[in-house]
C-alpha cells in the first residue's frame, strides 16, 4: 500500500490528503525440507493435474510455493500450498487421521473449536487428487486471514482423512460452485476486483510475492501485454472458466545467436499458468526437442518420456527459451537455463545430474501442456478473473521500491492487449 500526499498551499494552510489503495500484499515461499508427493484438485474438479515424480533418488524440488494465511478467530496459524489450479481451501483437522501423514505440527492444522467464528455446515466432501488419493472432510465458514486481511464466512474444507495430500492448500483458480478467497475479497470489498498478481522472483529466491487486486510495476520489465483466458463452450453455446489458461503459440530455444523455432506453423496450445506445478510440462514432442535442444535427456537413459535430467553445470550455459503467447502481438517470456535446472539428484560417473524443469507429456492427454513454477519464475503474471484475461511481463528481479497500481473494475489498468 502507497500513501499519496497533496500539499496544498492556501495561504498559509497545508492540508494532507491520503488515498488508500485496496491491495493486499503477501510473502509465498518455498519450504527447506522435503514432503511428499501429490497434488491436489480442486473439489469437484472436471480436469486433472498431473502428479510429478522424482527420479534417480527421492529427492524432489517440488518448488512449490506457501502462503502463511490464519484461520478462525482468534486465528490459527496455516502454511498452505498455493495453487492457481484449484479453488477450494482445505486445511487439516488437528489430531485428524489425515495429521498422522502430513507435518500438521509444522504446517498447521484447524481446531475447529477454538474458534468463535466457526460455523459448521453438516455437509460432508470428498477431494480428489490425480494420483488417486482423496481426502474426506466436511464443508465450514469462518475467517481466513491472507496478508493480514480478513475474508469473513469463507467456506473451506476441514479434511479428516485421505491419502496423498502433502499440505493444506489455498486455492485461487476460477470458482467452482462456491466462491474463492479471492472472489470473496473483492465481494466483501478489500480489494476492488478478483485480481491478482504473482511473482516468484529466481531459482535461487526462497519467497516471492502475491498482490491481491493490484500489480507492481517495479517486478516486471514493460510492456505488460493482455491476452485472453481459454473458456470450454458448453452444449448450449455459453462459456466456462475454469482454469488460468492461455493460447501457447510458438516456442523457440536460443543457443548464442541461434534461434530454433520448436513448433509447427500455426501451433496453438491451451497452457495452464499453474503455481501448484513444480515443473513446466510441454506436449511429447515439442518436450523431446526443447530437451535435446538444451542438452538434457530423459532419466533412465533410453527412455523417450517422463523425467528429464541435465548436468548440473548447464545452468550456467547461454541457452534460453523463447515462450511466445497469443500470436504474433502476444507476450513472450523468455526463460534462461539457469532457471530450468532444478534439484541435484546425485552424481553418475563423474557427473552431477540435476532435474530438469520441463517434462513432456503424452499430445493426448488433458493439459498436456501445463506451466508450473519452472516457467512462472522468468515471468510477472497478473490474473484478472473478472474479465479473464491474464497479462504477462519478464520478470524484473532487483527492480528497487514497489510501485503498486490498483486493479479496479475495469480491470488491470496497464498494458497492450494483445
Ligand atoms: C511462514 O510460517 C513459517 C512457519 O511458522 C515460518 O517459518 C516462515 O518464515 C513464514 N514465512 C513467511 C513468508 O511469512
Ligand atoms: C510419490 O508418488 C508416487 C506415485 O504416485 C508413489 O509411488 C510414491 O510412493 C510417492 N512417494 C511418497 C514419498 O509418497
Ligand atoms: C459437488 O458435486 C455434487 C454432485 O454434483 C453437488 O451435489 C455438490 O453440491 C458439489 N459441491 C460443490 C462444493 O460444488
Amino acid at each position: 500500500m502507497t500513501m499519496t500526499t497533496f500539499f496544498v498551499l492556501a495561504g498559509l494552510l497545508a492540508s494532507t490528503l491520503t488515498t488508500a489503495q485496496r491491495v493486499v500484499l503477501a510473502d509465498i515461499w518455498k519450504p527447506d525440507f522435503e514432503l511428499t508427493n501429490g497434488t491436489i484438485l480442486g473439489s469437484n474438479a472436471t480436469l486433472s493435474k498431473r502428479q510429478f515424480n522424482s527420479v534417480l533418488t527421492q529427492k524432489s524440488d517440488r518448488s512449490l510455493y506457501w502462503i502463511n494465511v490464519t484461520i478462525g478467530t482468534p486465528g490459527q496459524k496455516q502454511s498452505m500450498q498455493l495453487d492457481t489450479g484449484s479453488s477450494s481451501v482445505l486445511v487439516p483437522a488437528t489430531g485428524s487421521g489425515l495429521c498422522s501423514l502430513l507435518p500438521c505440527d509444522i504446517l498447521g492444522s484447524f481446531t475447529s473449536s477454538l474458534s468463535s467464528t466457526f460455523s459448521n455446515t453438516g455437509q460432508s466432501t470428498t477431494v480428489g487428487f490425480v494420483d488417486g488419493g482423496s481426502v474426506t472432510g466436511n464443508w465450514f465458514y469462518d475467517t481466513v486471514r491472507v496478508g493480514g486481511k480478513a475474508i469473513k464466512s469463507q467456506l473451506s474444507v476441514l479434511g479428516t482423512s485421505g491419502s496423498g495430500l502433502s499440505e493444506g492448500v489455498l486455492g485461487i483458480g476460477f470458482p467452482a460452485s462456491y466462491p474463492t478467497i479471492n472472489h470473496n475479497l473483492a465481494a466483501q470489498g478489500v480489494i476492488a476486483s478478483n485480481s491478482y498478481s504473482i511473482w516468484l522472483d529466481s531459482l535461487s529466491s526462497s519467497s516471492g510475492t502475491i498482490l491481491f487486486g493490484g500489480l507492481n510495476t517495479a517486478r516486471f520489465v514493460a510492456p505488460l501485454k493482455k491476452i485472453p483466458v481459454l473458456g470450454s463452450t458448453n452444449a448450449d453455446g455459453s462459456v466456462s472458466y475454469n482454469l488460468p489458461s492461455v493460447a501457447l503459440t510458438r516456442v523457440a530455444t536460443l543457443q548464442g545467436s541461434t534461434r530454433t523455432v520448436q513448433t509447427p506453423s500455426g501451433y496453438s496450445e491451451p497452457a495452464m499458468l499453474d503455481t501448484g506445478t513444480p515443473v513446466t510440462i510441454l506436449q511429447q514432442s515439442l518436450a523431446n526437442a526443447v530437451i535435446a535442444a538444451l542438452g538434457a535427456s530423459y532419466y533412465p537413459s533410453g527412455s523417450t518420456s517422463g523425467n528429464a535430467v541435465i548436468p548440473c553445470a548447464a545452468a550456467s550455459n547461454s541457452q534460453s527459451i523463447n515462450f511466445h503467447f497469443s500470436g504474433t502481438s502476444g507476450p513472450t517470456i523468455n526463460v534462461p537455463i539457469s532457471q530450468l535446472v532444478l534439484a541435484n539428484l546425485g552424481t553418475v560417473s563423474g557427473v552431477a545430474w540435476c532435474q530438469f524443469g520441463i517434462y513432456g507429456a503424452a499430445d493426448s492427454e488433458n493439459l498436456a501442456t501445463v506451466l508450473g513454477d519452472s516457467f512462472l519464475r522468468s515471468a510477472y503474471a497478473v490474473y484478472d478473473l473478472d474479465h479473464h484475461q491474464i497479462g504477462l511481463a519478464q520478470t524484473l528481479h532487483n527492480g528497487g521500491a514497489a510501485n503498486i497500481m490498483e486493479i479496479g473494475a475495469s480491470g488491470i489498468p496497464i498494458g497492450d492487449d494483445a
